[in-house]
């Protein structure tokens, strides 16, 4: 038999919604009940680092190391991954009988992180993209980066983002099976490239409610969730699109502020309710408001996922006023953690 290792390494960067998806349509399928838009970040600062292997001298199952501590690949998300690709790869290898049967062998996966996991720093988005990625380059599959989100969101919805740089879109689709439930790409990083983003760290302790049975919770009881769906978030959307494809950072600025802020108060509308942000939460939301008032302009826009950590955009011209500001205003606030990513000052966006 053939012993050999086939293997491939890729990496995935971190994406941050600036329209957010919050609630599932189908949970077993995870398509979402809105469109989202994102940014993604720079491979450089923010990104899981994968590699796939398989080969038939492995013992008997898959298995996943994260940050070099084995996890648990029973649960239906990751299996769902590992049976779409296999499909794929099965039918690459019965059109072209001369290739080795790579969908038949264990699967191993090494990943690793340069951030806090689940700390809202939308780490699984990066995790499952890379995961996806990888088996996809390992089974040399023909897909394009839309066709495998479509993978990556049975992962994590918000990994089906990850699969592109610069300004994405996911579209919540309308077909039972989930087959036009999928990202495209608004704007490559390039159309835009002075855009940065300032991560801050307020705790990198792993979140208390997942984004999963958050976002069930919210679906199930909140009444502000329905006019967010019915008239937030399609005006949010076009406007998003707009200021991306004008630079307008005025508008790109306030939509993602008041798209934050309605995702957050139908947190809060939940019964019971749900608190992502906390105090010091709050306080870069008034440091930013407070930048944004002496510059007699908008320029920073602060959002915060399913976690206290805040992600703050801004232009590259306005740097040193940003991180001046934020030293002075959250100098003496505490919470905030001076090592991991919220060291890195300024987190570049990638192509
Ligand atoms: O993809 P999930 O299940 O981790 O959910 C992510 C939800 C938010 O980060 C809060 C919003 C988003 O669009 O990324």
């Amino acid at each position: 038999a053939d012993n050999k290792i086939y293997r491939a390494s890729t990496t995935a960067p971190v994406n941050i919604a600036v329209v957010k998806y919050w609630g599932k349509r189908d949970v077993q399928l995870n398509t979402p009940t809105n469109d989202s838009v994102s940014v993604t970040l720079s491979q450089d600062d923010l990104r899981t680092l994968t590699t796939a292997s398989c080969s038939a001298s492995y013992p008997a199952g898959d298995s996943l190391v994260l940050n070099g501590e084995s996890f648990d690949v029973s649960g239906a998300r990751t299996q769902a991954c590992f049976r779409e690709l296999r499909a794929r790869r099965a039918a690459v290898e019965a059109a072209d009988p001369s290739l080795p049967k790579l969908s038949t062998l264990p699967l191993k996966i090494v990943s690793e992180n340069n951030f806090p996991t689940a700390a809202g720093l939308a780490s699984s988005a990066a995790g499952f993209a890379a995961l996806v990625r990888a088996i996809a380059d390992l089974y040399e599959l023909p897909d394009s980066p839309s066709e495998l989100s479509i993978v990556a969101r049975q992962g994590s919805g918000s990994a089906c983002r990850s699969l592109f740089g610069g300004y994405v879109a996911w579209r919540a689709g309308t077909k039972e099976d989930g087959s036009d439930s999928m990202a495209d790409l608004v704007a490559p990083a390039s159309h835009w490239p002075d855009m940065r983003a300032l991560i801050l760290v307020a705790s990198a302790a792993k979140k208390g409610v997942s984004s999963t049975s958050g976002m069930q919770k919210t679906v199930a009881t909140s009444g502000l969730f329905k006019g967010r769906l019915t008239d937030v978030v399609p005006r949010n959307m076009a406007l998003i699109e707009e200021a991306i494809k004008n630079r307008d950072f005025a508008q790109f600025a306030e939509v993602t502020m008041r798209d934050s802020n309605s995702f957050h108060a139908c947190c809060a509308d939940t019964y019971p309710p749900i608190f992502y942000m906390n105090d010091t939460s709050r306080a870069a939301v008034r440091a930013v408001e407070s930048i944004n008032e002496q510059a007699g302009k908008t320029i920073a826009a602060y959002t915060f996922d399913a976690g206290p950590n805040c992600v703050v955009y801004y232009l590259q011209e306005h740097e040193s006023t940003i991180l001046g500001a934020f030293a002075g205003v959250l100098g003496g606030v505490t919470g905030w953690t001076a090592n991991g990513v919220g060291a890195k000052p300024a987190v570049q966006l990638d192509e």
